[in-house]
């Protein structure tokens, strides 16, 4: 098989990791992770011409200690960094390893540290805690930090099985199965990564048995409890948090496994548990097999931010056992996930649910493509991604794109068959990557079959280039707006500045109705005036809103009205919330109307954020914003 991600240096067509064994040491104090990978690669097929006699992995701001292979030390060299790529390892091999025949295995041992820059861990003091008694750590490795934590064919090309055996003072979770304590004890006993460390670590075993791809790779640690929500799940979380995330989450995440179990096949990864991280945690939620990472944002109070989870959950089949074999086909992952995500959705509170988020992620499509100019590659389904770094190119477009690719196809051919190739899709490439023409190839293969005859015409009219290249906005397909004309109907009224507002307007709405009805306030080209700011959020509540998607949304609309009793407001909120989806159009926002303000916000709350938010932050407000 080729290389087909841009986004790696690994020469992963010659030489391809099959298990890796992560024995770790989480270093509070150094705020380093320590200790050593063995990694085991297997030569590949049809790759005559291609140099056998090195391994080159990704890595980026590491400290490499030592490399041997299969036990003997090797010379190896870190090269300079030159991208968004890093600094790529080239690990030489002994001759008789280079030219092995193919099939055979190679064992690599690596010693290393990570470094202060690394971008794919954030370490918190106690006193950035929510209860301040211990300190906490966790990675976030996707799309490209894995290579940030050690040496790696960092692609979701390559998937490897992972044994973890982590050293740590404070209890530990990772993207695997905890493995019983009679085994850990052996493994200890056999592994040497705690004879370097102090007598209060203990050592945290975990397995995962599911090949996975790096950018699944996944720890945290710190003062972690634990709770039920369901009989293959539990929370984990800082334990003054627990109650509340188990009330959260308790009621919907069995009915989530139960609807997607039914509409794919049975979950394969064994439990489906949920970390919920301090407030830092850059995204929404991030599928980490095993434990899904999630924003503590999603704990409103009032259970209407969990489809988040309904979300991660999906990535089990789409993204996890199923995977884009590079990002450029990202919407392999996020468009599936948006669709079982929407499809679940629907089966517990019916189907306009289905409709309605999809009209929201629509209006945040349009956005997007609005922001990037409707003929920007970054606007196409498949981004070319040589040259650039992921994060960069990330946005809702692969999401809601990605969303309409896949919609588009079950409308063509219905859904009740739709729903026969949905299972047939994700066992056949269970444990595998795959690009846009493979999935296209399944699809017309699944539809040739006789019993779709009927089918064949349309099915033969797909532009499949046309939807992989085209820029800009998909054809829209009609929506049932049922639970969205009131929004749009109550947005309309505020067009005239005299418009007198009740409590009563939103009563019985569900957050997602304020967010539709401020996204379009915030659309109006003519913004409205302070007063109407002032007295929207006092009317509706915006302000002293636990949801933190409501409340941002507001600001949003009160900063462009130049609403100045709201600027602090925003900055207090930026000062407690680190998910970049709300932090980066408020600074946005704020810059627009009072630049020294967003600044000095930044400013004081930049060791609060992750560093991937810090990095994007610094790039949106520019020139002064990355004085450190
Ligand atoms: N895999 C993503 C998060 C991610 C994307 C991390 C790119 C790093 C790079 C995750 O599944 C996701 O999409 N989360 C969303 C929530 C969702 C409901 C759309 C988020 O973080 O907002
Ligand atoms: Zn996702």
């Amino acid at each position: 098989m080729g290389k087909r991600d841009a986004s790696t240096a690994a020469n992963y067509n010659v030489w391809r990791n099959d298990h890796t064994t992560a024995s770790l040491k989480i270093d509070f104090d150094a705020q380093v992770l320590r200790g050593h990978l063995v990694q085991d690669f297997s030569r590949q097929p049809n790759t005559d011409g291609e140099d056998a006699s090195e391994i080159i992995l990704d890595t980026s701001f590491v400290d490499v200690k030592a490399v041997s292979v299969d036990g003997k030390a090797v010379p190896f060299e870190v090269k300079p960094r030159t991208g968004p790529l890093g600094e790529p390892l080239h690990i030489k091999l002994p001759a008789a390893a280079a030219s092995a025949a193919v099939g055979t295995s190679v064992r690599v041992r690596i010693d290393v540290s990570t470094t202060a820059a690394c971008t794919a861990l954030q370490w918190l003091t106690p006193a950035q805690t929510s209860n301040k008694t211990a300190p906490f750590m966790f990675s976030q490795a996707q799309a490209i930090h894995a290579r940030s934590l050690f040496p790696c064919q960092d692609t979701p090309d390559v998937k490897s099985t992972y044994s973890f055996r982590i050293a740590s003072p404070h209890p530990v979770v990772a993207s695997g199965l905890t493995v019983t304590d009679a085994t850990a004890q052996q493994v200890a006993e056999d592994d040497d990564i705690l004879e370097s460390v102090g007598t209060k670590d203990t050592l945290y075993v975990f397995e995962q048995k599911v090949p996975i791809p790096s950018y699944l790779f996944a720890l945290a640690s710190g003062d972690i409890a634990t709770a039920s929500i369901g009989d293959r799940s539990i929370v984990a979380t800082s334990p003054d948090q627990l109650k509340a995330c188990q009330w959260e989450l308790e009621q919907d995440m069995p009915k989530y496994l139960d609807v997607i179990e039914k509409l794919v096949f049975p979950y394969a990864w064994g439990e489906y548990n949920v970390l919920v991280l301090p407030p830092s945690f850059p995204y929404g939620g991030m599928e980490n097999p095993i434990f899904t990472f999630a924003t503590p944002t999603i704990i409103s109070g009032d259970r209407q931010n969990v489809d988040v989870i309904a979300h991660e959950l999906s990535h089990s089949w789409s993204g996890n056992l199923v995977t884009s074999g590079s990002w450029e086909h990202y919407w392999l992952n996020e468009g599936w996930t948006m669709y079982l995500e929407r499809r679940i959705i629907a089966a517990i509170h019916g189907d306009a649910y289905f409709d309605f988020s999809a009209v929201i992620g629509w209006k945040a499509l349009e956005d997007a493509i609005e922001g990037f100019g409707a003929t920007h590659d970054y606007t196409k389904l498949l981004i070319k991604h040589d040259g650039i770094d992921p994060d960069d190119a990330f946005s809702t477009v692969p999401y809601e794109k990605g969303f309409h690719m896949v919609y588009y196809l079950e409308r063509l051919v219905g859904r009740a068959n739709f729903d026969k190739f949905i299972p047939y899709y994700f066992k056949k490439w269970s444990g595998k990557s795959l690009d846009s023409y493979e999935f296209r190839d399944t699809f017309l293969e699944f539809f040739d079959k006789p019993e779709f005859a009927d089918l064949k015409d349309v099915v033969a009219g797909i532009d499949w280039e046309g939807r992989f290249h085209t820029p800009g906005l998909p054809p829209k397909p009609k929506f049932d707006t049922t639970l969205i004309d009131v929004c749009y109907k109550l947005a309309e009224q505020w067009k005239s500045k005299d418009f007198v507002p009740s409590p009563k307007d939103v009563e019985g709405w569900v957050a997602n109705q304020k967010i539709v009805f401020l996204g379009e306030i915030q659309g109006f080209a003519d913004p409205i005036t302070v007063e109407q700011s002032e007295k929207m959020g006092a009317a509706y509540g915006l302000v002293d809103t636990q949801n933190v998607e409501v409340k941002s949304a507001y600001y949003v609309v009160a900063l462009r009205a130049q609403d100045k009793s709201t600027y602090q407001g925003t900055a207090d909120l930026l000062g407690t919330v680190g998910r970049m989806k709300f932090v980066r159009p408020l600074y946005r926002a704020l810059n627009k109307v009072d630049r020294p303000l967003a600044l000095a916000t930044f400013e004081k709350n930049r060791d609060f954020y992750h560093p991937i938010c810090k990095a994007m932050v610094e790039k949106d407000l520019g020139p002064d914003a990355n004085r450190k």
